[in-house]
């Protein structure tokens, strides 16, 4: 049996003020132990006052990209050391935003994982296809290759202490979801994928969707058997969305 597990991406939104409020709404709003693993992902400088708010709560903390080095002289990047100082335990790579606005490829995605967990930090990887790839039948073997990347460096081990996405890029902040079928067509495939190096792990590692999932489609989203849980985006930003999808992960 997988935890459920959803994690809300804010991406580059929230003020401390707004912060403030919608973690009192969603502490306020969930079960003390809730069946399902909640995370949020906030930008890097509201980490540390999070972490402070969260703190002893059901809520876990995780951070939306780092720097593929470990310390010293890259202006501008935060590390994974930093990160885990500021309490984060979660740490998303691979996101399509960072792959296409940031030109991040498969293995700078693959270094920042790697990295990520020495540092203690829990992955979430990111992979999807763009629509001319789904469109050209090229799905399965983008999120294949995007994958493979990964565990050619970090060894297939390492999914034992990580979380995969599947995050459609026609789907992100589109207002169209994959539909439950075409998300669980594409899971079973990740899976499978992972299942090819080791069984035990592709049955244990948890696969969430992401992609416009709102409180009106979760439920159905994540009723598909191969589907675990989700990555938020938008729908995260709202305290009474992102309850109603955490409470229908943790029906499921
Ligand atoms: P939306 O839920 O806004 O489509 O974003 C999904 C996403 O990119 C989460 O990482």
């Amino acid at each position: 049996m997988r935890r459920p597990f959803v994690a809300g991406n804010w991406k580059m939104h929230g003020s401390r003020a707004d912060n403030a409020q919608l973690i009192e709404a969603l502490l306020l709003g969930l079960p003390n132990q809730p069946v399902a693993e909640i995370v949020v992902c906030p930008p890097f400088v509201y980490l540390w006052e999070l972490s402070r708010l969260l703190k002893s709560s059901s809520i876990a903390l995780g951070a939306q990209s780092v720097c593929a080095e470990s310390l010293g002289a890259f202006t501008g990047e935060v590390c994974a050391s930093m990160l885990k100082d500021v309490g984060c335990h979660y740490l998303i790579v691979g996101h399509s935003e960072r792959r296409a606005i940031y030109k991040e490829d498969d293995s700078l995605v693959a270094r920042k994982f790697f990295i990520g967990q020495s540092h203690g930090l829990i992955p979430i990887l990111c992979v999807g296809e763009t629509l001319d790839e789904r469109e050209k039948d090229q799905t399965n073997a983008v999120v294949a290759r995007q994958l493979n990347a990964v565990l050619d460096l970090a060894g297939i081990a390492a999914l034992s202490n990580a979380i995969i996405a599947y995050e459609p890029v026609w789907a992100i902040g589109t207002g169209k979801n994959a539909s439950p079928a075409q998300a669980q067509d594409v899971h079973a495939h990740i899976r499978s994928v992972v299942a090819a190096r080791d069984a035990k792990i592709a049955a244990a590692v948890r696969i969430v969707y992401g992609g416009s999932v709102k409180a009106a489609n979760a439920r159905e989203i994540f009723s598909m058997p191969d589907v675990d849980g989700g990555l938020i985006g938008g729908a995260s930003l709202k305290a009474d969305e992102f309850l109603k999808i955490c409470a229908a992960a943790q029906s499921h």
